[in-house]
């Protein structure tokens, strides 16, 4: 059976390193799973003074993050955290209150950075969020991706081959997680 993986990139960077990676995750994803992005660059700061009224760059959100069956977060590590952007978004389609666009919705994490720990502590970071958001998250494998210099090119080809054979693994096991998921919380339960 198919999947749908809707993705978000944390970072706005023109040249994003994580950008790359979630090129490459796409390229080496198991036919299987369908990948789409989930924008979230014109979205205002959050408010709840919103929560009345959502804008409709914010619905946008919540009808993307409903229509897929799972999601994937790609994300950089910004002073030990997840980029304010990617937060905002997350804030976004969490509320309003009682209309959390995460709950129950299976997810994954990943993140590529140039420092030695490969955006551990935000991933511990966004875990935490997407626990709160109630989210069912695939634990392992876990994956810090220490991006070296024309590690994965622009157009997601991977230079290095045990990089390119663990991607590719991710993606695997991120396919049954979803599918496992699935069979206990079925997306119309
Ligand atoms: C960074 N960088 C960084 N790296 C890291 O490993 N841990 C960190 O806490 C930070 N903090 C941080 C803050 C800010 C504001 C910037 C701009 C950068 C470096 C970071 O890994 C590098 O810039 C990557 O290229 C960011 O990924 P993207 O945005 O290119 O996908």
């Amino acid at each position: 059976t198919k999947h749908t993986v809707g993705y978000f990139v944390g970072s706005l960077a023109r040249e994003s390193i994580n950008r790359k990676l979630a090129a490459a995750l796409v390229r080496l994803a198991p036919p299987e799973l369908e990948l789409s992005e989930i924008p979230f660059r014109d979205l205002p700061l959050y408010s709840y003074d919103y929560d009345a009224d959502y804008p409709p760059e914010a619905r946008a959100l919540k009808d993307a993050i409903a229509s897929v069956d799972a999601i994937l977060f790609v994300t950089p590590e910004y002073n030990r955290s997840i980029p304010g952007g990617l937060k905002n978004a997350i804030d976004w389609a969490s509320r309003p209150w009682g209309k959390n666009s995460f709950s129950r919705k299976p997810s994954a994490v990943i993140g590529a950075s140039i420092g030695a720990i490969g955006t551990a502590v935000a991933q511990q970071s966004l875990r935490s969020v997407l626990s709160f958001c109630d989210s069912p998250q695939m634990n392992a494998p876990e994956a810090y991706i220490h991006f070296t210099p024309d590690l994965i090119m622009p157009d997601g080809e991977v230079t290095v081959a045990s990089t390119e054979e663990f991607l590719r693994n991710y993606m695997m096991e991120f396919r049954i997680f979803i599918a496992r998921v699935l069979q206990v919380l079925p997306r119309d339960a």
